[in-house]
């Protein structure tokens, strides 16, 4: 590759010759990528860096946090927190918003993020990332300053101006759109920078594939099994050809593999928790990694509806989860509300 582009010139020309996006967006995103990239170095220390293990604490869903989920939550928050680009932040590992403290200016973004993804992934050396989306404070002044609360973040995902995430896998990937399509940033670490290897990603409309965590089978509803059921007949089913299956338990690479090459990801709602619609977060997981697979021509539903048309009641809500190759997502959408209309004439 002779003439490398960087995240930096990717972002200024975003800003300077699409329009795309103003200055302090901009700076944003570059902090975040920063963000990404002392997590990456810490991930790569593993047990040099004491980053392994449990941090014997709980989050707010309940979860067992890992020194690593702590110390990205901190790495993350440490970086953005003083920059005036943003009102508030909320995170997978805070039950509340973070308000940016009265010592640091502040600005009109709220930043939502899961620190790290695939938290059982991270002491086998497996794949994990960071996910992030970007909301805009809702105003019709933007003069007005207010304090910021919960109820500024419950937009639906369709309002997000930028979204990504940070891969750290055998390469340290960064995956990015702010609504021009999706873009691939490589680390290259000698250089400390992101070169940007793939633009326009775009997903294919067939797969063959599907990553599901088919432990839960028992647990699943009457349409999901269904689908499942005609993949896995294979040639002699219904759908007349062979499936394979591909499950990470990380997000992040899971989805990433379907950025890379196609297929269907699903995390539906199932009978353990039955009050919970799904495992999942809306708000940084579902939704940034919702409007990334639609920008690379993909598609997201909770089985029923366009995830990014969700409007969330609360900051950590959980959602079902359909995505990637478009026409593999319509018909896992198709078998729900084909279910769903039986139910109502019986
Ligand atoms: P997190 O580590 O942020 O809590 O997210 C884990 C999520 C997601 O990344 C993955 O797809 C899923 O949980 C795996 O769940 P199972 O262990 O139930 O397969
Ligand atoms: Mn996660
Ligand atoms: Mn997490």
């Amino acid at each position: 590759m002779t003439d490398k582009i960087s995240l930096t010139r990717y972002l200024v020309e975003q800003q300077r010759v699409h329009g795309r996006i103003p200055p302090e967006l901009r700076l944003l995103i570059e902090v975040v990528a920063r963000a990404c990239k002392r997590i990456s170095i810490s991930v790569n220390k593993g047990a040099l860096g004491e980053i392994l293990g449990s941090a014997d604490t709980e989050n707010v869903q309940g979860e067992v946090q890992k020194k690593l989920d702590v110390i990205a939550n901190e790495v993350l928050i440490e970086a953005n927190e003083w920059g005036g680009h943003l009102a508030a932040m909320a995170s997978e590992e805070m039950d509340s918003i973070y308000v940016v403290p009265n010592r640091f200016p502040k600005g009109e973004y709220l930043l939502m993020f899961d620190p790290l993804d695939g938290s059982s992934n991270i002491d086998v050396n497996v794949s994990i990332g960071t996910i992030f989306s970007v909301l805009r404070k809702q105003h019709d002044d933007p003069t007005i300053i207010d304090p910021v609360c919960e109820a500024d973040f419950l937009q639906p995902g369709r309002q997000q101006v930028a979204a990504g995430y940070c891969v750290y896998g055998p390469q340290t990937t960064l995956v990015l759109t702010v609504g021009d399509g999706v873009a691939m940033f490589t680390l290259d670490r000698e250089q400390g920078s992101w070169v940007l290897t793939q633009d326009q990603v775009q997903i294919p409309a067939d797969t063959k594939e599907f990553a599901i965590n088919m432990s839960n089978m028992r647990h699943w509803d009457a349409p999901v099994r269904r689908y499942i059921d005609e993949c896995l007949q294979g040639k002699e089913g219904p759908r007349g050809k062979d499936f394979n299956m591909r499950w990470v338990a990380s997000m992040v690479a899971d989805v990433h593999r379907i950025l890379t090459r196609g297929g269907v990801f699903m995390y539906p709602w199932d009978k353990r928790e039955p009050d919970k619609p799904g495992k999942l977060r809306l708000m940084y997981e579902a939704n940034p990694m919702g409007w990334l697979v639609e920008q690379a021509g993909g598609a997201a539903t909770n089985g029923r509806q366009r995830i990014l048309d969700i409007v969330p009641g609360k900051l950590h809500e959980r959602v079902s989860v359909v995505l990637g190759s478009r026409n593999e997502v319509e018909r896992v959408t198709g078998y729900h509300l084909e279910a769903d209309e039986a139910t109502a004439k019986a």
